[in-house]
């Protein structure tokens, strides 16, 4: 089956267990459709109302345009508890301020899981998280294990799960019992597999490099010391996509050569293909608004194996769950260091 149909048709939200999915920090939806597509029933809360609208439309599950904090109140019943905390003050990109950046999520995530107690948790976080950050992450993890739960992580590559994009995201997963990820493929998807049909029929003119942008990226690629153009190559995967380099036109930004030379930037849909969004799914919002949406995304194809592998913690440890006992327990005072 074509990437494009085996998108289209696998990634269709069924829920068709009992199994509930709360989903903090949601975006528009991209780790959510992967765990509806793998059978849970899913609910969002996402503080971008463009973001949870687009939720809303392409998931069965609800999604709340509500921004979170650690007073925030949910339902009971919540088997699994997901979410992509903020990740400005993690990126390598940005000012690494860790726990005293307003935008840290952390401590609403781990409030939920202190009030809700899903038999497992994971959350998603930029791979600078495990360098200059990594004092915090054992911070949060120190904290979320003194509530019970084995905590492992993962630096995982989209481009292993067939997704068509070099992406290493850091998988965090709470449990108490074995939980295994899901096993890397070694085929991997290409550029032209992804967007080979729409690169030279989208002809929009807005999109196409001025003579003058092309001298600019040349210059941005040399002071960079770029060995081959940052093009995208239609044999090989993409580079990551992040909200910067799809949704303006900066030196970095994601491109297709054209057949008569000229190049254009990566339109919407050619850019929620290499995220490994199927074709129905719609985004809402102006077109920067939904650049952001996708590069902010967990690949959901990713998300679909990822849940696979959740689902079947859940189906198979039932008696199996351990009591970690108090020696695994923590100081309380590090939980204070994180509110
Ligand atoms: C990395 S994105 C999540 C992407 C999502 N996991 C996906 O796969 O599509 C983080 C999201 O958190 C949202 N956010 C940040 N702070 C929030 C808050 N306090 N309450 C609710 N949403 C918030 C942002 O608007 C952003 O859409």
């Amino acid at each position: 089956m074509s990437y494009i149909a085996q998108l289209n048709h696998q990634l269709r939200p069924q829920p068709s267990t009992a199994y509930r999915v709360l989903d903090l920090f949601a975006g528009c939806g991209g780790l959510s459709l992967g765990f509806e597509a793998a059978g849970f029933h899913s609910v969002g809360y996402e503080m971008d109302e463009r973001a949870a609208e687009t939720y809303s439309k392409n998931l069965k599950g609800p999604c709340y345009a509500q921004k979170l904090s650690i007073e925030t109140e949910y339902d009971l019943g919540f088997d699994v508890v997901i979410g992509g905390p903020p990740c400005q003050p993690f990126s390598v990109g940005g000012h690494q301020k860790g726990v005293s950046d307003e935008r840290n999520g952390f401590p609403i995530f781990i409030k939920a899981v202190e009030q809700l107690q899903p038999r497992l948790f994971m959350f998603e976080n930029v791979r600078g998280m495990l360098y200059a950050n990594k004092w915090y992450l054992d911070e949060v993890t120190a904290s979320l294990r003194s509530m019970g739960y084995r905590i492992e992580h993962r630096l995982l590559n989209a481009v292993h799960y067939g997704v068509p994009q070099n992406r290493e995201r850091l998988f965090v997963v709470g449990h108490k019992a074995k939980f295994h990820f899901p096993k890397p493929q070694h085929h991997k998807v290409t550029v032209g597999e992804a967007i080979g049909d729409l690169v030279e029929t989208i002809m929009d003119e807005s999109k196409i490099l001025t003579p003058s942008m092309d001298v600019y990226v040349a210059k941005y690629e040399k002071a960079s010391s770029c060995i081959n153009p940052r093009d995208l190559y239609m044999e090989k995967p993409a580079r990551t996509l992040t909200c910067r380099n799809i949704a303006a036109p900066t030196g970095d930004m994601q491109r297709v050569k054209l057949q008569d030379g000229r190049r254009r930037r990566i339109s919407v849909r050619e850019a929620a293909r290499l995220q490994s969004f199927p074709d129905w799914f719609e985004f809402v919002g102006t077109e920067t608004n939904q650049y952001y949406q996708i590069g902010n995304a967990v690949p959901p194809l990713l998300a679909y194996q990822l849940a696979q592998s959740v689902r079947a913690y859940l189906e198979e440890t039932v008696d199996e769950e351990i009591e970690l006992t108090a020696t695994n327990h923590v100081p309380t005072g590090i939980q204070m260091q994180l509110f």
